[in-house]
């Protein structure tokens, strides 16, 4: 079966979800990164676009998680292999899948597998396909932008999870939080149903679930 896929994403008021220059922006409050870091703990991998591993250099592990068995498997989607072998995402603390295109890629560290799986981008279908056969039921998307749209344009997102802060970033080609193609008619449009809405600190959780 496929993996079950919730997205999660901070924005700001505005729906962005990094600066006007594409860099990283602290949008979540104390009380919203303990939640995401329990919501980590519940999945069995977390998966990102190689362009928030380039930007971010974000680790994908669990916070204060001494014990690199509980941590989960970090994907990342990358049909290049642009990967770099110092990111974060490929140190020892956990296991690291690089979904890449057809091109034959080798893995450079123990810790970190390849998995082919498209030429132009990664095709996510037979990637749920190859995650469900390695044991993963449950799958956390953090990002960014394009791979937050790819998810939704495919029918995957079971769960949305959005925080939204309450900073303005503003500047029209910042990221927001489905970036690609868009839908450009009306009835194309996702629907989704809304679950629950709750205050935290300063900012709104808004959870959402297949309609
Ligand atoms: N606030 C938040 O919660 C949050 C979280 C994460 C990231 N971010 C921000 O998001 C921004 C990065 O987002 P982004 O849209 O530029 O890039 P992205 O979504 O991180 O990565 C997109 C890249 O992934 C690769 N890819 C391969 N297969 C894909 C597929 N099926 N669908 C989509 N992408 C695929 C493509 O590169 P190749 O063609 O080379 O494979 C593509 O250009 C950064 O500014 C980061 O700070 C914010």
């Amino acid at each position: 079966m496929a993996p079950f896929v919730t997205v999660n994403c901070a924005a700001s008021a505005d729906g962005k979800i990094a600066l006007s220059n594409r860099r990283k922006v602290n949008l979540s409050n104390t009380l919203d990164l303990e939640r995401l870091h329990i919501l980590r703990a519940e999945n069995d991998a977390i998966l990102v676009g190689i362009e928030t591993v380039l930007q971010d250099d974000p680790s994908l592990t669990i916070r204060n998680n001494s014990s690199s068995d509980n941590n989960l498997i970090r994907i990342v989607l990358d049909t290049k292999f642009r990967t770099p072998l110092n990111a974060r995402v490929m140190n020892e603390e956990s296991k690291t899948v690089i979904a890449t295109g057809n091109n034959g890629f080798t893995s450079p560290k123990n810790n970190v597998e390849i998995i082919s799986c498209g030429s132009n981008e990664v095709d996510l279908h037979l990637l749920m396909k190859k995650l469900s056969d390695m044991g993963v039921e449950n799958l956390l998307v953090e990002g960014g932008a394009k791979v937050i749209w790819s998810f939704f344009r495919e029918g995957l997102v079971d769960k949305f999870i959005l925080f939204v802060s309450s900073k303005i970033i503003g500047g029209a080609t910042t990221p927001t939080i489905a970036g690609g193609r868009g839908f450009d008619k009306e009835s194309s449009l996702i629907q989704l149903k809304m679950e629950k809405v709750e205050e935290i600190g300063d900012g709104a959780l808004i959870t959402y679930t297949k309609k």
